[in-house]
């Protein structure tokens, strides 16, 4: 059977209160698509208003530390996170390995933290331009996927995201043949680190999806849904990603 279609805008670093309401916005069309699952993850400083503006919308975070609590300077623990309102959190997106050297090994951690402050996770996966042109996507996306992976996981709490780094905001999307392909590469992988239960863990698709190639790329075998940056910020680009997600 296939996985419900889950649909999760990252907000990166953009959003004050002024934009609440673009996430009640988005948060009613989400609830006119009951057969998708829709959420937002705005900055932190926004969590709280919109758990408490939104009841029953998926807020997440986009990051959290791996460690309980301490001396880390600026960082945020799952907890805490957790007590504003989010109900997941993103972990290991590129930008973040990039901008912040987070490693395979501090993703996985901080996945494994999520889960045991009952949080989801959705660790970000992804070859850069150079990667993929050497012919090296499939192996360094599936050896990330590897070191990333934690331990304990399961379909309830655990989530996947593809986002090659070559995509992230430049308009440009994979074919959907390559889509197709790492995303079945991914599906072996999982089950290769996990066994019986991996067929539901939900695979989404990052990069440049908009409300004119959402439809095409969520009818990729193996595309459980999308991780959206841009295209998440309005009701009026967001919602009809949600809207293709809900005619499958
Ligand atoms: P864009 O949709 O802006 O390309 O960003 C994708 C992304 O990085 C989501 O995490």
């Amino acid at each position: 059977m296939a996985n419900r279609k889950y649909i999760v805008g990252n907000w990166k670093m953009n959003g004050l209160q002024a934009q609440l309401s673009d996430i009640a916005e988005i948060a009613a069309v989400a609830a006119a698509h009951p057969t998708v699952d829709a959420g937002i993850c705005p900055p932190v400083t926004l969590i709280a208003a919109a758990s408490q503006a939104s009841p029953g919308f998926a807020i997440g975070a986009q990051d959290c530390h791996f460690a309980a609590k301490g001396a880390h300077t600026g960082c945020l623990s799952t907890a805490m996170i957790k007590e504003a309102g989010a109900t997941y959190s993103i972990v290991g997106h590129s930008e973040r390995r990039a901008d912040q050297q987070e490693s395979d090994a501090d993703v996985k951690a901080k996945a494994e933290a999520a889960h045991e402050a009952g949080l989801g996770a959705i660790i970000c996966v992804g070859e850069t331009e150079e990667e993929r042109d050497a012919g090296e996507a499939i192996d360094v996306v599936c050896v990330q996927l590897s070191r990333s992976f934690p331990d304990g996981a399961s379909a309830d709490w655990l989530t996947i995201a593809y986002e090659p780094v070559w995509a992230i905001g430049t308009g440009r999307v994979p074919s959907v043949d390559d889509v197709a392909e790492m995303h079945a590469a991914i599906r072996t992988k999982l089950a290769e680190l996990m066994g019986q239960g991996s067929d539901a863990v939900r695979i989404l698709y990052g990069g440049s999806m908009n409300g004119g190639n959402a439809a095409e790329l969520l009818a990729v075998p193996n595309v459980d849904g999308g991780l959206v940056g841009g295209a998440s910020l309005t009701a009026e680009k967001f919602g009809p990603i949600i809207e293709a997600a809900g005619a499958f």
